[in-house]
Order: C-alpha cells, then structure tokens, then sequence
C-alpha cells in the first residue's frame, strides 16, 4: 500500500510569480482547480490504491498544497524543505510540524542551504539524483546523503521551465526512467545514462514535457500523469504501465502538476 501526503487546494492561488509558469495576471479558477485535485484524489485512492494522508491548508500559504516540496523522507527519517524563494519559506514550520507530529526522526537543515524536498530528490533504491541550481543547491546533497547514509548524484536544471527534478524526471517502479534531456546539461544526462541503461530510459517529446508529463505519481504499475500526453501515455502503455490521465490546467498556472501534489512517504 502506497501511502501519500497531500493538503487541500482551499488556498490555493497564484499570489507571486516565481517560476515562468505563474502570472499573476493569469488568476485560478478556484472551483475547476477544487474539482481538479478531488478528482487527482479519487484517482489516487479508488483507482490506485493509495492511502491519503491529508495535510491541514493554511490561509496565506497558497503553493502549500504542492507536497512534493514539504521535504524528503526515507523510512523514518524526513528532512524539511528550506526554500529558495521567501514567499513559501512560510511552508517550512508546517511541513517541519507535520513531519515532527507523525513521529519522523527529523533532521533540519541550515537556513541558508537551499532544498526543496521530493520535488528535487528523486530515484531509484540503487541511484538517487539531486536537481540543482533553480531552487535547491548542489551543496544540500553532499549534506542530505550524510543524513540519508545514500549516494545522491547531483545533476544540474539547464532550462527555467523545468525548475525542479520532477518537472522533467520520473523514475518508475520497474527501474525505468521517464525523462526530457533537454532540461539537463549535459553531464547530468552523462551521468543518468551511466546509470540507467538504454533500454531503460523514455524519452517524452517536448510537447508531452511542456506538459508536465514527467510530473507523474508512479504506483506499481498504475502512472498518474497530466492530461493530454498522448505519446508519453503511448509509450507507458507499451511498457505494461496502466496510464491515469487526470486534467490539471489550474495547477499548471502555477508550474505544479500531478507529482508535485503528493509526497510519497514510503
Ligand atoms: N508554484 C510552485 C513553486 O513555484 C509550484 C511548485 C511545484 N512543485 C514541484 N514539486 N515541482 O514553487
């Protein structure tokens, strides 16, 4: 059983633009992004068998419902996020509650030492990576592979579109990788090819990946992915993956989408 941190949308709005996918002036339409995540939350439990853990929203803090970036968990252990941006560094005391509150060894980790959770942290059991340079620093993974007692090879975002890991990376349950290269330099797509064998890794088009299709939420063999990514549903399909498209436009607006809604807590 699957279990998954999620926290309602009932504040959630593009109040600040801090990644190119927010205006300001491009408002949520607060009833479609509310029948959006419930839908993204039937799918997850009755489709998928997940277990749904639910965080309490907090007014004010209107990117809280992206969970992928409370922080980073491995068994017992969960490290918090420390933002880059002060508009969610807000988020940091709630997420560090929530995680002290259900009985995580936590670790903090110094202010200034940028990282923004499963949102940058992602792999597989044998070969984890660390997205930097857009929000969480190269630094913090020499930090939290002593706190995780695990190698995080780290690889550098190249294009802002694609400002954390899971908006162009997803690993899967049968060890494939689902990637758009063009977001890494290229020693960072050296290194992921020195790990992952060709035949493991899936290219998704530029026009899946504008998409979000990498910010999908893989549970065995179900993939919970954005709507509209034909070829990269295609490709699933071909692999023995079940595909789950869900609509998430109005989480789009602000450059969230399926993966970034949930933290995965085993
Ligand atoms: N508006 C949020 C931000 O820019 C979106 C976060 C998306 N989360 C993710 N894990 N990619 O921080």
């Amino acid at each position: 059983m699957s279990h998954i941190l999620v926290c309602p949308p009932d504040y959630f709005d593009i109040e600040y633009e801090i990644n190119p996918w927010m205006r300001v002036s491009n408002q949520v339409e607060v009833e479609r992004a509310k029948s959006q995540w419930y839908e993204l939350m039937r799918v997850l439990e009755q489709e998928v068998g997940a277990l749904l853990e639910r965080m309490q929203p907090v007014q004010g803090l209107p990117d809280m419902v992206f969970t992928a970036n409370a922080g980073s968990v491995m068994g017992r252990r969960a490290v918090p996020s420390r933002f880059r941006h002060p508009e969610r560094q807000r988020e940091e005391a709630h997420f560090e509650a929530w995680f002290r509150s259900h009985g995580y060894e936590v670790t903090v980790l110094d202010k200034e030492l940028y990282f923004e959770g499963a949102g940058d942290l992602l792999g597989f059991p044998d070969a984890r990576f660390g997205g930097y340079r857009k929000r969480s620093e190269i630094r913090a993974y020499a930090r939290l592979s002593e706190i995780f007692e695990c190698e995080i090879i780290p690889v550098e975002l190249v294009d802002s579109r694609f400002y954390h890991l899971d908006t162009c990376f997803c690993p899967l349950s049968g060890g494939e990788l689902l990637y758009y290269p063009p977001a890494f330099d290229y020693y960072a797509q050296a290194a992921m090819a020195d790990r992952v064998a060709p035949e493991r890794r899936m290219v998704v088009p530029e026009f899946d990946a504008l998409k979000f299709a990498c910010n999908a939420v893989c549970v065995g063999k179900h993939v919970v992915l954005p709507a509209g990514c034909e070829a990269t549903m295609q490709m699933l399909d071909a692999r023995g993956y079940q595909p789950h498209p869900v609509p998430l436009s109005e989480f789009m607006k602000s450059g969230g989408s399926a993966k970034c809604l949930t933290l995965a807590l085993d």
